[in-house]
C-alpha cells in the first residue's frame, strides 16, 4: 500500500516492518539496522544473497560518530561538503552494528539521505535505518513509490510516497584504501565533484567474482530484454522486427528505430536530469516487451560517468 502518512511509517519501523521509504537517491528498503532478524528480512525479500552487504541511514553527523569510528581526514572532508546528498561513506562500524548488516565486514556503509520526509522519520527513531534499493536483487533501481508497489508491493505493508526521486541513481559509495580515496560505486554524486574537495581519487568498481560493492556485479540493473550499448546505426539489426527493437538516447531519437519506442533522457543535455530520468525510461522500455534496446552512452564526463556505467551493467557489459 502507497501513502504519505509519515507517522504510520514511524509506527511500522518501531514495530519491527519493512517498509518502502523514498530518498533523493532511489526508493529504499527500510528496516531497523540493529535489529538482526529485522534486517534479515529485507534480504529474503529483496533476495539478496548475503554477502551484499547493506547501507546505514541516518539524520545527522552525530549519527554517523555514534556508530563508527576512525573518520579518516579525507572523508570527513566529503562528509562536510556532500553530506546530507548523495554520498555513502565506508567507515569502522562500532558493535552496535550488527554484522548482518555489513556481511561481516569491518566496515559499514552509511549515508544521510537528502530527503525531507526521510530525514522526519529518522528523526523520530532512536535507532538507524538500514536500506538497500528496493527492487529484486538484479533488477532496475525504483525511483517512485509506484516501482516499489509494483515488484515487492505484496512483500511489505507500506510504500511511503515522497514522490519521484530527484537524484534517480544511487549515491557514490567512497572509503579508504592504503590511505587513498577510493571509489567503489559511481553514482549521484560526481567524481569530479569528489575530486574539488579531496584532490585525484582511485576509481575501483568492476568485479565479476567477490564483490566488495555488488553494485559492482557485472550483471546489474537488467531490463528482460537485451540491451546492447551502441548507435542504432551501427548495430547489426537484420535479425530482429524493427517494431520490437527500443533506444535509449541522451538528447534526441534515432531516425531508424519507431519513434514510439525510444526515450530520450535530456533534450537539452543535461546531466542531472538525464540521471533523473534514466531507471523510469529503462522500466517504461521493459513494459513494451521489445527483444532489443539499443542503449547510446554518454560522454564520459560528470554524472554521465555513473549513468555510463549503469547502461553497461543493464547491457552486462
Ligand atoms: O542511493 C543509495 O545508496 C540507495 C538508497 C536507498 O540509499 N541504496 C542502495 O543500496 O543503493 P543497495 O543495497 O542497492 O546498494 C548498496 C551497495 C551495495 O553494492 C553494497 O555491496 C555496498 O553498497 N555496500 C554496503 N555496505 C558495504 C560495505 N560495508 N563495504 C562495501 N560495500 C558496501
Ligand atoms: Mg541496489
Amino acid at each position: 500500500m502507497i501513502g504519505k502518512d509519515i507517522n504510520k511509517a514511524i509506527n511500522l519501523l518501531q514495530q519491527g516492518e519493512v517498509i518502502g521509504l523514498p530518498t533523493e537517491t532511489v526508493y529504499g528498503l527500510a528496516a531497523n539496522a540493529l535489529d538482526p532478524d529485522t534486517v534479515s528480512r529485507i534480504f529474503s525479500i529483496k533476495q539478496r544473497p548475503s554477502f551484499d552487504p547493506l547501507i546505514v541511514h541516518v539524520s545527522s553527523f552525530e549519527h554517523i560518530f555514534l556508530y563508527t569510528e576512525d573518520f579518516p581526514e579525507p572523508l570527513l572532508k566529503l562528509a562536510e561538503a556532500f553530506m546530507p546528498g548523495p554520498l555513502t561513506l565506508l567507515l569502522k562500524k562500532k558493535s552496535i552494528i550488527p554484522d548482518i548488516v555489513t556481511s561481516a565486514l569491518a566496515h559499514v556503509a552509511i549515508r544521510i539521505p537528502n530527503h525531507e520526509t526521510t530525514l522526519s522519520v529518522l528523526k523520530a527513531l532512536d535507532f538507524p535505518l538500514a536500506a538497500p534499493s528496493a527492487n529484486p536483487f538484479g533488477y532496475i533501481s525504483p525511483t517512485t513509490a509506484q516501482h516499489v508497489e509494483a515488484q515487492l508491493g505484496n512483500k511489505i505493508p507500506y510504500i511511503l510516497d515522497g514522490g519521484p526521486c530527484n537524484i534517480g541513481i544511487e549515491s557514490t559509495i567512497v572509503g579508504m584504501e592504503n590511505d587513498v580515496v577510493t571509489i567503489y560505486r559511481k553514482g549521484g554524486l560526481s567524481i569530479s565533484n569528489i575530486e574539488k574537495v579531496v584532490g585525484k581519487v582511485k576509481v575501483k568498481t568492476t568485479s565479476s567474482s567477490h564483490p566488495a560493492a555488488p553494485g559492482m556485479l557485472l550483471s546489474h540493473y537488467a531490463p528482460k530484454a537485451s540491451v546492447i550499448i551502441g548507435e542504432a546505426s551501427d548495430v547489426n539489426i537484420s535479425g530482429y522486427n524493427l517494431d520490437k527493437i527500443g533506444c535509449i538516447r541522451f538528447m534526441e531519437k534515432s531516425p531508424i528505430v519507431p519513434s514510439k519506442n525510444q526515450i530520450v533522457l535530456s533534450e537539452t543535455g543535461n546531466y542531472k536530469e538525464a540521471a533523473k530520468n534514466l531507471f523510469a525510461a529503462l522500466r517504461l522500455l521493459d513494459t513494451l516487451n521489445l527483444d532489443l534496446i539499443i542503449a547510446e552512452l554518454l560522454p564520459e564526463e560528470d554524472l554521465g560517468i555513473a549513468i555510463n556505467d549503469r547502461l553497461k551493467r543493464a547491457a552486462g557489459v
